[in-house]
This record gives structure tokens, sequence and C-alpha cells, in this order.
């Protein structure tokens, strides 16, 4: 890792104040690793501005000091994409956590990109709204990470995508200009819509620092039922049948029994279903009246045979029908640093990509852990036990298959660093061309997360 040029970090230093250049050793760590463990990187400074004023600073002096950054939230991604792997500077922007007044009557709010996920969340719930987009990640996550990989979740199905909660924003481009769009009309069509394209963005195209939210109504009543199945393929058919009958669906993850065990061993709790089932599948819809009726009609309708069910409405019991599903990425990192892979595919290939994934990861030694977002047709892949070269192999392999069936080789993570060998199997020679003139433009000095393509 190259050192930081004196000059740039007196700079800094005189941007955002000593107390918030980092360059301790056991200070930067963190953030030079990711979540996963499996991308660690080194940094010669972790750089904590508190305003847009000073992030803004501190773009024009890196951009003039050809000093590549890394952005970084609540470093809790999935794709090495705030790591700052080529020895970076690490530009944190949890310092910007301002708070604006909740618009009650339009249901809006304006947060810094600092704000988590759960505490912007949590501000809304008096007032009757809340966020659209939720994740097991909340309590780090920060709504500037979110927007930056376009986050998507546990409710997908009814809400959308982190992209859809994003009337406007605020962002810094990397030579210090300032790009304001706050007011929050639900309609405004005057020009390019800049904010849109920042969604998904991974910190390449200019930095987050406040966001307009559209909110959700929070549901008066809740049902959340765990059912057992004997197939993936019946998990889809019921999740088909859901999706065409119960309009407040807002929830359907699956699981397999592999990797309930695997949670049910690290945290100690006992299997969330009797009669083992093969796979299990947690729905949950809210609503004005309580969706339990209409939960339960609509998987009748579905003519899959269904094994145990359970059934909660309120907050504990729901959350206890749900906690297997959440806590597969703690358990999964306890026993291994996995190979994650994020796909999406249309509904009618699932079973057999899953099928077919499994199989390749028995005969490379390693074992493939499969969940997710049954609802919006994503899964989680979580290869553990392969060594490096099996690894990549397998990882080819899945990935030119889910683009074969139809599918994405990123619902939700974003490229990062890990995908980047991959990015031209998802996007053509000319969309990256577009995306490339797209970044230049609004990054001429070439200084924003460089390592992630475009
Ligand atoms: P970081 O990890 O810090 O950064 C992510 C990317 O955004 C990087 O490329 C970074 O450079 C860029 N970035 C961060 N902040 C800014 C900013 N202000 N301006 C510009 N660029 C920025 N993801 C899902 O989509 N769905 C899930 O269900 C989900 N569940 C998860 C559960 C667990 C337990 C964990 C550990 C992760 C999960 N994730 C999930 C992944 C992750 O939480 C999300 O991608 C989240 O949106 C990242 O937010 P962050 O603040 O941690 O961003
Ligand atoms: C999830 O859905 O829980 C996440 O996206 C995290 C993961 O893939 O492990
Ligand atoms: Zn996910």
């Amino acid at each position: 890792m190259a050192p930081l040029d004196p000059t740039v970090l007196a700079g800094l230093v005189g941007v955002v104040g000593d107390e918030h250049v980092l360059t301790e050793p056991d200070l930067v760590a963190g953030h030079a690793t990711d979540w996963t463990g499996r991308f660690r990187g080194s940094t010669p400074a972790v750089v904590r501005p508190g305003t847009t004023d000073e992030v803004a600073a501190v773009l024009r002096l890196c951009a003039e000091f050809g000093v590549p950054l890394v952005p970084q939230g609540g470093n809790t991604g999935l794709v090495g994409g705030a790591t700052p792997l080529e020895g970076e500077v690490v530009l944190s922007l949890t310092r910007l956590r301002s708070i604006e007044d909740v618009d009650r009557v339009m249901g809006q709010v304006t947060v810094g990109a600092g704000v988590t996920v759960a505490a912007a969340a949590e501000l809304l719930h008096a007032d009757g709204w809340t966020l659209g987009v939720d994740l097991a990640s909340r309590d780090t996550a920060t709504v500037g990470g979110a927007v930056a990989t376009d986050a998507g979740g546990l409710h997908v199905l009814r809400w959308g995508t982190m992209r859809r909660q994003v009337l406007g924003l605020e962002a810094v481009r990397s030579d210090g200009s300032v790009i304001s769009r706050l007011g929050g009309l639900p309609k405004d069509n005057a020009g390019y819509d800049l904010p849109e394209l920042l969604c998904g963005s991974e910190g390449t195209l200019g930095i987050i620092t406040r966001v307009r939210l559209g909110l959700v109504p929070r549901p008066e009543h809740r049902a959340t039922a765990l059912l057992g199945l004997a197939s993936l393929a019946d998990a889809v058919a019921v999740v088909g049948a859901l999706r065409r009958s119960v309009s407040g669906l807002d929830l359907a993850e699956v699981m397999l029994a592999d990797g309930v065990a695997l949670v049910s061993e690290h945290r100690g709790w006992p299997a969330p279903l009797a009669g083992d089932p093969a796979v299990y599948l947690a729905v949950e819809a809210g609503g004005a009246e309580d969706p339990v009726d209409d939960l339960a009609a609509a998987v009748e309708r579905s003519g899959v045979a269904v094994g145990d069910v359970a059934v909660a409405s309120d907050s504990a019991g729901r959350e206890r029908l749900v906690r297997h599903r959440e806590g597969h990425t703690e358990a999964i990192n306890a026993v291994g640093i996995p190979r994650k892979l994020d796909l999406s595919v249309p509904f009618g290939e699932l079973p057999g990509l899953v099928d077919q994934v499994r199989a390749w990861a028995g005969e490379e030694g390693a074992r493939a852990i499969v969940f997710g977002h049954l609802g919006d047709a994503g899964i989680h892949v979580n290869l553990l036990g392969a060594e490096a070269e099996a690894g990549d192999r397998l990882e080819d392999r899945v990935f030119r298959l889910t683009v074969r069936c139809g599918g994405s080789i990123s619902a939700e993570h974003g490229i990062g660093r890990a995908k980047r060998r991959w990015y031209p199997l998802a996007r053509s020679e000319a969309d990256r061309a577009a995306s490339a003139a797209v970044r230049r433009a609004l990054d001429p000095a070439g200084i924003l997360n460089p390592g992630v393509p475009a």
C-alpha cells in the first residue's frame, strides 16, 4: 500500500479534523475488511466527513491529487464493494446522520446517508409509516449504502427495492459539485432522473449524502406463517397462488433443511417445525384486517400438500417464525468463509437451477446452502468448503447457467469486487461502453471506487 502524500493527509485533517482521519492500524482494520472476511484490503486512512460540505472538500482534494477513494457506509455489503483492496483511502459516511421532519401527509422524510435502515424505520413508526425496505443487516447498514447497492431485502415483492423508496437525493460528484433534488415531488420529469441513476451505482458515480425517502403505511395487522413443504417446486406453486390472491402479501422467503439445521445448531434454537420438511416457506401479509384467513385460503387453493404449519400474529411469534431465515447469513459465516452468489432466475427455472448447483457443489467436495427471497425470484447460493480453484470453477458454472436461464448474476448485492470477472457476462459490450461513458462524465478524475467495474 502506497503511503498517503503528506500534503493530502494534512489537507484531509484540515477539512474534517484530526479525530476524523484514522490512520492507526487497529482503528482502520475494521474498515479494510468486509463483513464476511473474504475481502481483506489495506488503507492509509479512513476519512469521516460530518457534512455535505466536508464531503465536497474531501473529494475536491482527492481529485486534485488523484487519490482514489472507496466510499463506505455500514460495511455490511457482501461483494467487497466497500473494501480498499488496492490501498484506497476509505471515505466513511456514517457521520452523516441528520434526520429532518417527517412529512406526515405525503409520507416522506429526508435523512442523512449514514442513518441506519433500522433507525430510519424506527423514527417513522409513531406516525403510522415505515420504510418499504427491510433487511437482516438493518442495525448497521446505512440508507446511503442501501441506495448505492439498490438493496432488496424481505419486502421487495410488495414495495420494490431501495430505488422505489427514493424520491430524491443529494450527492457530491468527484469535482466537489453538489447535485440536490430533495423536493420529494411524486412527479417531476424535468430532464434526466439523476437520483435514479445513483441507485445501485455502488459508489462509482457520486457520494450520496442525503436521501428523500417515500414511506409506506405500517399495517395495523400482520400475520406470518411457516409452511413445511416437500420440494422447491411446491414452494414456487404456493408463492404463485399467494401472489395472485393475497393483496397484502409482503414476504415469501424460502429455506432448505440443511440451512435451517445450520442455523439451529449455531443459535441453539429448536427446529421451527416438526416433521423435518425438505423445504420451509415463510410468508407474511399485512393490512387493515387480520390476513390469516386470506393466507390460509390461498395456500389451500394452490393445491399443494402442506406438511407442518405454524402461524403467528403477535410480533414475538412472527419474529420466531422468520428468525431461522434471518439467521442464515451469520450461521453460514460461522462455519467458514462462503462464496456468496446472489442470483435471480425466472420462477420456472428455479428448482432445476438449485438442483444442478447443489449437484455441482457436491462434485467439487463443497456444499451449497441455498435460501432466499422466493417472492421475487431471488435466491442466495452460499458455497462452503470449495478450494480456491474449485470455487472459481463452481462460481463460473453457476453464473453461466444463471445467464442461460435468463437470470441475473446479481439480484441485490451488486457486482463489487467479487463479481467483476463476470460483469461482461451480465452486460453487453455496448451496455458497458454506455455505462463507462456515464461514469467518465460524472467522475472525470476516476477516483470513485475504481475497483468496481462499469
Ligand atoms: P456498504 O457495505 O458500506 O457499501 C456498499 C456499497 O455502497 C459499496 O460499493 C460502497 O462503496 C457504496 N456506498 C456506501 N455508502 C455510500 C454512499 N453514501 N454514497 C455512495 N456510495 C456508497 N442486501 C440486500 O440487498 N438484501 C438483503 O436482504 C440483505 N441482507 C443482509 C443481511 C446481512 C446479515 C448482511 C451482513 C448483509 C445483507 N445485505 C443484504 C447486504 C447489505 O446489508 C446491503 O447491501 C446494504 O445495503 C449495504 O449497506 P452498507 O451501509 O453496509 O453499505
Ligand atoms: C439475505 O437475504 O439475508 C441477504 O441478502 C444476505 C445473504 O445473502 O447472506
Ligand atoms: Zn438477500
